[in-house]
């Protein structure tokens, strides 16, 4: 880690910030209002300005039709795409070898139902079904590669061929190549398909809308659209949703039907949903190579309403068959295989509307400038921390003597709406991280706004553990939690004052890295009461144990990310692999700077990573069916880089130091 670098970063983020956040809040916390106001509601204004309803919809199918010929993602490319191309050795596969029992196949360590033979004394072979491949079937054949879908998008399927093509109007199936307008019609629902240069336009019967007039008049949704079945598949801004079942999706890293369990509602389709305990439906969108999320143009039902929405399908429109369908032909017979492309791609543009999926930028931080460790810091005297714990500390936090109910238990976040999220940076619904906290400084004794500065993890009513570089004694700290999103006032959210910030004695920076980078916020309360458990505002239990390499576990924060450098306002969470230390500490990763107060987590091949802004936030492993703070968010170099994972405070190396505070008789 560059420290001058990281000042100047920092210098630039400070300016930054603050203005780049303002412009996001809004759009959270008015778009219903937006919407009814506006019709269509495209979320920001100047889209607004520039498009009025009627001239929207020429300008936008214009635009489309251009974009799809311009876009380089969709160039064709002659022969692309091999079945039997083999992918690049993972970077990850020494993990499966780290935990590896005894090389036979009791227990069976083939994925995906692969078959378990075995080979000599110490070996196995998996037989892998297709489309699975690798040394345990953790793989699967890439299908989907580029060019193989033409003008048009790969979607994967569980049947052979594996994939399919969902072209990109006027291309036509199966391999999305040849144009044909308006034959046959894509427009839907008695939609008149009328020929515009080489676009083509749908005109709509009366109620209809959307590109192929596929929107009814009681397409709608209620609530927060989560039982929303409709067929909207654009974004506010116009944007066409991928598939759900998108190749690109699952190449970014996530998988919705793994990350949404419990929901239904996805599917085969491009449809808006709301799968996460989201506000309103949305879905996934493509912008060059990168991979976002936008809230989508749906409306909202009339109010007051007895009526929950039904499936709303249009009698012409593809899927007939509840969601389980494809809606485009399926094509006849894989392509040719075709070589994969040789020239360099040329640089994605960078999206003007960040909802990122990965958090990975590397970009200025949105941290406040910390002390270096020449500067006076107020750090309480206390004693040094012993080389290892002497007993463990229990998982369970004492409840308080006056609120007996409170924070009986740690580590259980809440389970109706906590989804599973699998990497990259998804959407953290309610409730599901319940102990994430943001840390917010302002100048000291100033008037002036709080602003998040870091993360932080509540670990009793009265203590947020975070990170020791977190702590700047020149501002003043205050924390929040229970809320999702940031510069929003939330009804789930409780804000409470520092009382005192305790920074580990044997904290160190040094240009590369942080030593002991960890510190407890006392918070101000009555009793011991500061923070009230709810729905959403529960603490996480310590860890008690070391736990394995190779182990997923839960990153969360609103940091810096791929496409917004200056953090997400909306609380993200991927899942990252701890990492094992020899492992990290080779020459061509974080080399002999690591100790051991800090341990490496993320993925060595690069993206799923934290990032600035996230420090001082959780890394939560599943122990026993509870979530254990085992790292703190510390620093990286940069962020979502190959071979330069995400470092992290480790805890179990603090947990007396943390009882000594949290326990000390003045506490
Ligand atoms: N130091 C950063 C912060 O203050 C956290 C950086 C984490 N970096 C990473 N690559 N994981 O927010």
């Amino acid at each position: 880690m560059n420290l001058k670098l990281l000042f100047f970063c920092l210098i630039l983020a400070a300016l930054l910030i603050p203005a780049e956040l303002k412009k996001e809040k809004p759009k959270h916390r008015h778009r219903h209002n937006d919407r009814r106001r506006h019709g269509h509601g495209h979320g920001r204004d100047h889209d607004r300005e520039l498009r009025g309803p009627g001239r929207h919809k020429q300008h936008r199918k214009k635009e489309t039709y251009s974009e799809i010929i311009n876009d380089f993602f969709f160039a064709i490319l002659d022969g692309a795409g091999d079945d039997d191309d083999d992918e690049d050795q993972s970077d990850s596969e020494w993990l499966f070898d780290l935990q590896e029992q005894n090389g036979r196949c009791d227990p069976n360590p083939c994925l995906n139902n692969g078959e378990c033979e075995e080979k000599g004394r110490k070996n196995f072979k998996c037989d892998c079904p297709k489309p699975f491949r690798g040394r345990k079937c953790e793989r699967t054949r890439n299908r989907c590669k580029r060019g193989r879908c033409g003008r048009g998008e790969c979607v994967v399927t569980s049947n052979p061929p594996f994939y399919e093509c969902k072209c990109k109007e006027p291309f036509q199936p199966p391999h999305c190549r040849h144009f044909s307008l308006c034959e046959p019609n894509p427009c839907r629902n008695g939609g008149q398909c009328v020929k515009d240069g080489d676009d083509f336009d749908c005109e709509c019967p009366e109620g209809f809308r959307g590109r192929f007039c596929h929107v009814g008049p009681e397409d709608c949704f209620d609530d927060d659209g989560e039982s929303y079945r409709g067929n909207v598949s654009e974004t506010d801004d116009g944007h066409e949703c991928l598939y759900w079942n998108s190749h690109f999706i699952l190449e970014n890293g996530a998988d919705p039907f793994n990350s949404f369990e419990d929901s239904d509602g996805l599917g085969p389709h491009n449809f808006c949903r709301n799968p996460d305990g989201d506000g309103m439906p949305w879905c996934f969108y493509r912008k060059g190579r990168k991979l976002l999320w936008d809230y989508c143009d749906v409306e909202e039902c009339p109010e007051p309403t007895d009526e929950t929405p039904t499936e709303i399908v249009p009698s012409d429109f593809a899927p007939t068959v509840p969601e389980a369908e494809p809606t485009a032909p399926e094509p006849t017979a894989p392509e040719p295989p075709v070589p994969e492309p040789t020239a360099p791609e040329p640089p994605a543009p960078e999206p003007t509307v960040p909802k990122p999926i990965e958090p990975k930028p590397t970009v200025p931080k949105p941290i406040e400038p910390k002390p270096t460790a020449a500067e006076p810091i107020t750090v309480e005297p206390t004693t040094a921390e012993p080389t290892a714990p002497s007993e463990p500390i229990a998982t369970t936090v004492m409840p308080s003597a006056t609120t007996p109910q409170q924070f009986a238990t740690c580590g259980h976040a809440q389970p109706k709406k906590s989804t599973k999220r699998i990497y990259g940076g998804l959407k953290t619904p309610p409730g599901a991280v319940p102990w994430q906290v943001s840390v917010n400084v302002r100048p000291k004794n100033s008037k002036l706004p709080f602003s998040h500065t870091c993360g932080g993890a509540l670990i009793e009513s009265c203590w947020v553990l975070t990170a020791g570089h977190c702590i700047d004694p020149t501002r003043d700290m205050q924390v929040s939690m229970g809320g999702l999103t940031l510069n929003t006032d939330e009804s789930t959210e409780q804000t409470i004052g520092v009382e005192q910030a305790i920074r580990h004695e044997n904290y160190r920076e040094t240009p590369s890295a942080v030593y002991n980078d960890i510190a407890l916020l006392k918070l101000k309360g009555t009793d011991g009461v500061c923070a009230n458990e709810t729905q959403f505002v529960k603490t996480v239990c310590l860890p008690d144990a070391q736990l394995p390499d190779g182990m997923e576990c839960k990153i969360s924060g609103w940091g810096a990310t791929e496409n917004s450098s200056y953090g997400s306002s909306h609380l993200l969470d991927a899942n990252v692999l701890l990492i094992n230390q020899e492992k990290c500490s080779e020459p061509k990763i974080y080399g002999k700077i690591l100790d051991i107060s800090m341990f490496c987590a993320g993925h060595l091949q690069g993206g799923v990573d934290s990032c600035q802004g996230d420090s001082g936030g959780p890394l939560t492993c599943q122990s026993n069916h509870t979530s254990v703070i085992y790292g703190v968010v510390s620093w990286g170099d940069q962020c979502g880089r190959k071979n330069k994972p995400g470092v992290y405070t480790r805890v179990t190396q603090f947990l007396n130091w943390i009882r000594s505070k949290t326990q000390a008789p003045s506490a």
